[in-house]
């Protein structure tokens, strides 16, 4: 609830400013319709159903309630769906969570089918907001397996652009059932949850999902498999702008960056919704000559008056890497991995893997993970500057690099699933049988 109250604040004051650039954009600002479908059978019981309203309250505080951005509707349901909270009908945080703890327990069978058709035919359409809400999104929450069939009205859902996830709580639950009710893939929109006393260990991820289908529209198309993320190769120009040269393996393109290379795209155009809290920063490179010599921003976005909102720095004087975000107490935060890193800087390939969270980064090299530093929360990014590669901390130049890889995956379990397998070394290391 702090950080909501923080946040409160600041879109506060940013709303007050004239310019409507001056906005900063995160979760917190992302222009969402939500609706929860809250089973309310009598399986759930008197206690359990006032720990899921809990619940609920707890994933909606990284979000702001207003009519510009998100506003949230809930539905309970038995045999019949009864709408508790029509969607937009609180304007306020505070008026909302008001509404939600006082919802009544209402007891009943589990028509769990039925209660999705009542959201998608009645609940999403009543917004008045039309197409400026961005996404449409749906959470349901069951403890058993429903009565009627929801196969149905969970493809009409999607028909309709809304995206469904399905949270299990409990043995009674059906993964079958919670697969077809949720978005593809279940890996992404099925969460699961033992019971409702443990229902809390998965509000973190619950959060960070709903953030990425917030603020990550754009996937990244990897092996089998779509990861939303930012492809900065793409999205900064940098095939485009600069030139090709053969890569880490014989496989693999890079792209060389001179001096004359000026890799800068608008803020607006690359993150347009700011930053998920957690994400995973990749950059395959080969520093030598000057890069591996200099301090330069590796990646950093710069509001319109040149505040760093985040930034990736190399400083090949030092052999460390630094990584700055804002912050709620102060205008930023930079925590510096000082040693772990000499190795970058030795003009060889290498992959360097930043693992962001709410409260700490970890620093991979070659999937060896460095450190873990902690850090304070974070405020959402000004979107009204730049996004840069490879320029000199306080100037526009650009240092010369080559790199092959620069990326930005919203699931921050794709850091597992990214190894450095484009790294000789790292191809070539021997396996250790134990
Ligand atoms: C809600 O958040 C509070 C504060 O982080 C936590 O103590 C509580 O366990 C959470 N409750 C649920 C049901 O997630």
């Amino acid at each position: 609830m702090l950080l909501w109250s923080v946040w409160g604040v600041l879109l506060l004051n940013t709303a007050g400013a004239s310019d409507e650039d001056d906005v900063r954009a995160g979760c917190s600002t992302a222009v969402n319709d939500l609706v929860y479908i809250v089973d309310g059978s009598w399986s759930v019981g008197y206690t359990d159903f006032d720990t899921a309203k809990e619940w609920l309250i707890n994933i909606t505080s990284q979000f702001d309630i207003s009519p510009h951005y998100t506003q949230v509707g809930v539905v309970q349901y038995s045999d019949t769906p009864r709408l508790e909270i029509p969607l937009g009908k609180h304007q306020q945080g505070a008026e909302l969570i008001q509404a939600i703890q006082s919802i009544d327990y209402l007891g009943g069978n589990t028509q769990t089918g039925r209660a999705i058709k009542f959201v998608v035919d009645h609940v999403f359409s009543s917004t008045e907001r039309g197409s400026r809400v961005k996404n449409r999104i749906a959470v349901v929450v069951t403890d058993g397996k429903s009565q009627d069939d929801v196969v149905d009205a969970s493809m009409e859902a999607r028909a309709q652009g809304i995206t469904v996830f399905a949270v299990g709580v409990g043995s009674e639950i059906t993964t079958s059932e919670l697969v077809s009710i949720a978005n593809k893939p279940s890996s992404t929109y099925v969460l699961y949850a033992e019971d409702y006393t443990t229902i809390d260990r998965i509000g973190d991820s619950m959060e960070q999902k709903l953030c990425e289908e917030s603020v990550c529209p754009t996937r990244i198309p990897v092996a089998s498999r779509d990861e939303k993320g930012f492809e900065l190769m793409v999205g900064l120009n940098i095939q485009k702008k600069a030139k090709k040269v053969s890569g880490s393996l014989v496989s693999e393109t890079a792209y060389t960056l001179t001096v004359g290379t000026d890799i800068a795209e608008t803020t607006r155009e690359i993150f347009p919704e700011g930053l998920p809290p957690s994400y995973v920063f990749i950059a395959t490179l080969r520093l030598t000559g000057s890069s591996s010599r200099l301090t330069y921003d590796l990646w950093r976005v710069v509001s319109k008056d040149k505040e760093i909102q985040v930034a990736v720095t190399l400083s090949g004087k030092d052999k460390s890497v630094t990584f700055t975000t804002t912050c709620v107490t102060e205008k930023e935060q930079r925590v510096i991995f000082k040693t772990g890193f000499q190795t970058l800087f030795d003009g060889k390939w290498h992959q360097l893997k930043l693992l962001v969270r709410p409260r700490h980064v970890i620093g991979f090299l070659d999937d060896h993970q460095i450190q873990e530093i902690s850090l304070k929360p974070v405020v959402p990014i000004y979107i009204n500057g730049k996004t840069q590669v490879a320029k000199k901390t306080g100037t526009d130049t650009t240092v010369p690099l080559e790199i092959q890889k620069l990326r930005l995956y919203c699931d921050p379990h794709q850091s597992e699933r990214e190894t450095a397998c484009e790294i000789y070394s790292v191809v070539r290391r021997p396996v250790t049988l134990t």
